[in-house]
């Protein structure tokens, strides 16, 4: 680590790679606390379906983030006080968040909150932006991919495990609709950063990726 950089674990990557469970527990190996920013993202969205506003809507979009509350304890998330942490896993969220986090005001309040969380160290955070935007003077950097038919089967699983039918074809195809989204828009679109690792996890598991990500850390700290 040299003298500016900050003791912060950044993890970015395409959706459906693990990013969430593999921050969470290599934060908790090293006793370092953990970021979702994704969930901010959709705790904002569904703080707009909420309020009925959509993004033309300016100076109420203006005024909703000005009063964004938003809290993370543990794997929660709290919205003004509510643990909305599974109501923004919703369909409705997931497909309204997508515009949502391409709007360049909604980016700039959640960076602004996301750096004031991280700005202490001792974090792990995980989204698409961390170490290029958020925290360029992260220590430890890692770009976290695995192939689209990897992600899309392990989402499939996920699925059926919460009790769903989907079709695999159907799973992927709206795999690479956000992955298109997210690469392609013009604010923090999610691309490595030139000091990142990259980990590409499609033959690994979990355990595998946490422990890489953990042994990295400390060898290059
Ligand atoms: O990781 P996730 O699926 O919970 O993220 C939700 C959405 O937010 C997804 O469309 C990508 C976006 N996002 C973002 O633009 N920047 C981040 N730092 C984190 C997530």
């Amino acid at each position: 680590m040299t003298a500016s950089a900050l003791p912060l674990i950044a993890i970015d990557g395409p959706s459906g790679v693990g990013k969430s469970t593999t921050a969470r527990r290599a934060a908790a190996r090293l006793g370092w606390q953990y970021l979702d920013t994704g969930a901010m993202y959709r705790a904002a969205t569904l703080a707009l379906q909420r309020a009925g506003l959509s993004l033309e809507d300016r100076p109420a979009l203006e005024r909703l983030l000005a009063g964004l509350d938003l809290a993370q304890e543990g794997t929660r998330i709290f919205l003004a006080g509510e643990d909305v942490s599974e109501a923004i896993r919703s369909q409705e969220v997931t497909r309204g968040v997508t515009p949502v986090s391409a709007d360049a005001r909604v980016r700039e309040v959640l960076v602004e909150q996301q750096r004031r969380v991280g700005a202490s160290g001792r974090w792990v955070v995980d989204g698409r932006d961390i170490g290029t935007v958020v925290f360029p003077h992260a220590c430890c950097k890692i770009f976290l991919t695995a192939s689209p038919e990897a992600r899309a089967r392990r989402r499939f699983l996920e699925l059926e495990a919460k009790g769903q039918a989907p079709l695999f074809e159907d799973v992927l195809a709206d795999q690479r609709r956000r992955d298109e989204a997210d690469s392609t828009r013009a604010v923090a679109p999610l691309r490595k950063a030139a000091d990142a690792v990259e980990l590409d996890s499609s033959a690994m598991t979990l355990d595998q990726v946490v422990d890489w990500i953990v042994a990295r850390h400390l060898a290059h700290p």
